[in-house]
């Protein structure tokens, strides 16, 4: 498309042509009614002198007649800028007056008429129109009085004049700012044209251009960057984890497949072929729980669950959990407390909430029982126990487990976070480093955080979640 069909295909130029028609059509109607009431006043400014005129002269016949009124219409027809007289016998013979010729049988009826005329003095060529009337005088004598009709028609065609220009100008000016607006859309349509066409070679980095005018471009440009911002950070998101699950996965099968190579080769027995084949189990559980970990995570971070969300008392998930941990606790030589007795209420999916509580849990076991095996139970002369708490503050729930063991270095709590990191010092315990992605991501779909905290000695695992009043009937 050439430019200039760009540019005359624009909303902007097609909406001022609109208002273009319907402004022409509004000055038009403007001054056609100027025009016309001009008209009628000057009309009637006429009728209003002829009248009176004429009144005058008949008076003066009826009074002092044929004589006397010859004489005034003399008079009268001689004055500059005088009106036009006519007095004839009822022949038509002229007495008096300033009439040279007068369109034919225009005397021979009564009342108003436009004629054209010609005055005495006037040469032939000369004519002019004239508003007149027409009367007959007692006795049969014709008296017309008129007055020239150029002032009218000058004045008309003044406003006519006046009417045409102002709608040229309303045109010219009218596509001037036409051109002048749609170009200007047109410049920032065409810009984010440009940024679609990179974003869609694949350079998801490409953002619209903001000019900070606050005008529906930006508020448009604002949304469409907050929509890129989301889809860059998903696709990233997206990107980590088959990076992830390439990377850290790929390590495990290839173990899979070189042990099960090495036992053909090499294994004679039966009872070779069945231990390698229960460490093949044992490792495939291993991946399918990475899986199922790798599911959950992104179930969690896709937000799909929210519209399942209800309302629950995590209090009751921390007793629950507790329960069901205290026995491999106590394997261990730890012990396990729970401290949750207030209703601490919740809305959202209380199977991840449980989950997540459940990996914090199981960290604190996993890590703190060879600190607790080394100093046989007791740190410092205190029992090392693994607390698990849920508080309902003003509005907020805190979910905490703390732990005596080793701890996390500050300097690596944000990092244990992401998918598939373990610390060096945990590489010899059983895990995928998926456990603390998945309670951070139940936290933040439920709007709440997860952080890990120094428990001198230990860690402090605290998730804060958005707390709802829960109704007293299920309080209770
Ligand atoms: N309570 C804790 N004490 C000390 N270190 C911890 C504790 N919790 C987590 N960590 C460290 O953070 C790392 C990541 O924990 P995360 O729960 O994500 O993975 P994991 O426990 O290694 O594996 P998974 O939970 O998937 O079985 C752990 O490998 C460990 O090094
Ligand atoms: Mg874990």
């Amino acid at each position: 498309m050439t430019a200039l069909g760009k540019l005359l295909r624009t909303t902007a130029f097609q909406l001022t042509l609109v208002y273009l028609v319907v402004f022409a059509l509004f000055a038009a109607f403007l001054l056609g009614y100027f025009a016309f009431n001009t008209r009628r006043l000057i009309n009637e400014q006429i009728v209003g002198i002829v009248d009176t005129e004429l009144q005058l002269l008949q008076v003066q016949y009826n009074q002092a007649g044929i004589r006397r009124l010859v004489g005034i219409v003399d008079v009268r027809s001689r004055r500059p800028g005088s009106s036009l007289y006519l007095v004839t016998t009822p022949t038509g013979e002229g007495l008096a007056g300033n009439v040279g010729s007068l369109e034919p049988g225009i005397l021979e009826s009564e009342g108003w008429v436009e004629t054209a005329y010609r005055r005495l003095e006037e040469p032939e060529s000369a004519e002019h129109n004239a508003l007149v009337r027409v009367s007959r005088l007692p006795g049969g004598i014709r008296i017309l009085v008129g007055r020239d009709l150029d002032e009218r028609e000058r004045m008309f065609h003044i406003v006519a004049l006046a009417g045409r220009w102002s709608v040229a100008i309303v045109i010219v000016l009218g596509i001037v700012g036409g051109v002048f607006v749609s170009r200007r859309v047109l410049k920032r349509v065409d810009a984010m044209t440009d940024t679609a066409q990179t974003i869609m070679a694949g350079d998801l980095s490409g953002r619209l251009s903001v000019i900070g005018s606050g005008d529906e471009f930006d508020r448009l440009a604002l949304n469409l960057n907050g929509m890129l911002e989301r889809i860059e950070s998903l696709m990233r998101g997206l990107k980590e984890v088959t990076d992830n699950v390439a990377h850290d996965l790929k390590t495990p099968l290839t173990r899979l497949r070189n042990r099960c190579e090495a036992a053909l080769r090499s294994a004679n027995t039966a009872a070779d072929y069945r231990r390698v084949m229960e460490e093949t189990i044992e490792e495939s559980d291993g991946l399918i729980r990475t899986f199922d970990a790798l599911l959950m995570i992104a179930r969690a971070e896709s937000g799909e669950v929210r519209d399942g969300m209800a309302e629950f008392d995590v209090a009751e998930v921390a007793r629950d959990v507790g329960e069901l941990y205290e026995p491999l606790a106590e394997d261990r030589g730890l012990t396990l407390e729970v401290e949750a007795k207030q209703c601490a209420a919740v809305k959202g999916n209380r199977e991840l909430v449980s989950q997540a509580l459940a990996n914090l849990v199981d960290n604190a076991i996993k890590y703190a029982a060879p600190a607790a095996k080394e100093t046989s139970g007791a740190v410092n002369g205190e029992r090392s126990g693994i607390v698990v708490k849920a508080d309902a503050e003003r509005d907020r729930v805190v979910l905490t487990v703390s732990d005596r063991g080793p701890g996390i270095p500050p300097g690596d709590r944000s990092r244990v976070i992401d998918r598939f990191v373990r610390l060096e010092q945990s590489r010899s315990l059983p895990g995928s480093g998926l456990g603390l992605s998945l309670v951070s991501a139940v936290a933040r779909l439920h709007g709440g955080e997860l952080k890990l905290e120094d428990n001198a000695p230990g860690l402090r695992a605290r998730i804060s979640l958005p707390r709802v009043a829960m109704p007293p009937q299920q309080a209770a």
